[in-house]
């Protein structure tokens, strides 16, 4: 039987060259140190150190949310790995307002280029290096919680399902050429992001939508690990076969029809 210790004997990842932003922390941290565990190179990114990354990975300071931070990113991966196999987006998150149409423009547009436009840029500088070596997997960071509409989130719902839709459409252009996309949606899930988020929700006092303080199902909320088993399945080659779909992780709380 496959147990948590043997698993991470495995190595099933060695030789792959991974990006993973946002892996100072939270979900990001744990998939970096689940794809280290599983023999990848691994290099992440975020704004700061001020979290350090995961002992074992490269770390370059960068914000993926401006065209410029993308491009700091890819040099940066050309420049430690000579390339990637392996994709991961993960850093996202918004903050929420008391009502849809009180989210500032400049939100939206924060909102929009960290959860989705990013993804958008990072693919255009390293899926093509896939694409010629016939080969790679990607992995966007979504959430479980799009639905039902959340007025105080649509900003953030609005992103993540542009992140959806993208990936289903980039995992049918690039199927041809052996590279995969596919999506990871997590519930509420226990980081630093994820407390915060919660925290601001529960001062606005409001009413309806998704309720921010129930138990999942399964009778607790995510940690970090469950969502890096989930990336970590689909990046690895048991999951050959498997392209263009959403994988909610997410304790039962957020049925997909
Ligand atoms: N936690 C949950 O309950 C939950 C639920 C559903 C979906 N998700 C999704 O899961 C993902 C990770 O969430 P999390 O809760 O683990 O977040 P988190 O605890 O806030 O960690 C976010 C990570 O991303 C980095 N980051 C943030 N903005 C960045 C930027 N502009 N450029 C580069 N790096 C940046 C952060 O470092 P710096 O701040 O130093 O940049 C940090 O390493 C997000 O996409 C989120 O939408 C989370």
């Amino acid at each position: 039987m496959t147990t948590v210790e043997n698993r991470s004997e495995l190595r099933e990842l060695a030789g792959r060259r991974a990006l993973v932003t946002g892996g100072t922390r939270g979900i990001g941290a744990g998939v970096v140190r689940r794809l280290l565990d599983a023999g990848a190179q691994v290099l992440t990114t975020a704004r700061s150190a001020s979290s350090p990354a995961p002992e074992g990975a490269a770390f370059v300071a960068a914000d993926v949310q401006t065209s410029a931070g993308a491009e700091a990113v890819a040099a940066a991966v050309q420049e430690e790995l000579g390339g990637v196999d392996v994709l991961v987006h993960n850093a996202g998150g918004a903050q929420g307002y008391k009502s849809g149409l009180a989210i500032p423009d400049e939100v939206w547009q924060h909102t929009l280029d960290l959860n989705f436009l990013a993804a958008v840029r990072l693919n255009a500088l390293l899926a093509p290096g896939m694409r010629d070596r016939g080969a790679g997997a990607i992995v966007h960071v979504s959430t479980a919680a799009l639905f039902p509409p959340s007025p105080p989130f649509l900003h953030y719902q609005a992103a993540k399902v542009a992140l959806e839709a993208y990936s289903h459409g980039l995992a049918a252009e690039l199927a041809p050429f052996g590279v995969r996309v596919n999506v990871v949606a997590p519930g509420r899930t226990a980081t630093p992001g994820g407390e915060a988020t919660r925290e601001h929700w529960a001062s606005l006092n409001l009413t309806g939508g998704i309720e921010a303080v129930a138990t999942p199902p399964l009778g607790r909320e995510g940690r970090p690990e469950d969502i890096a088993d989930a990336v970590a399945f689909l990046v690895s080659d048991r999951a050959s076969w498997i392209t263009g779909q959403c994988l909610g992780v997410d304790g039962g709380e957020f049925p997909r029809g």
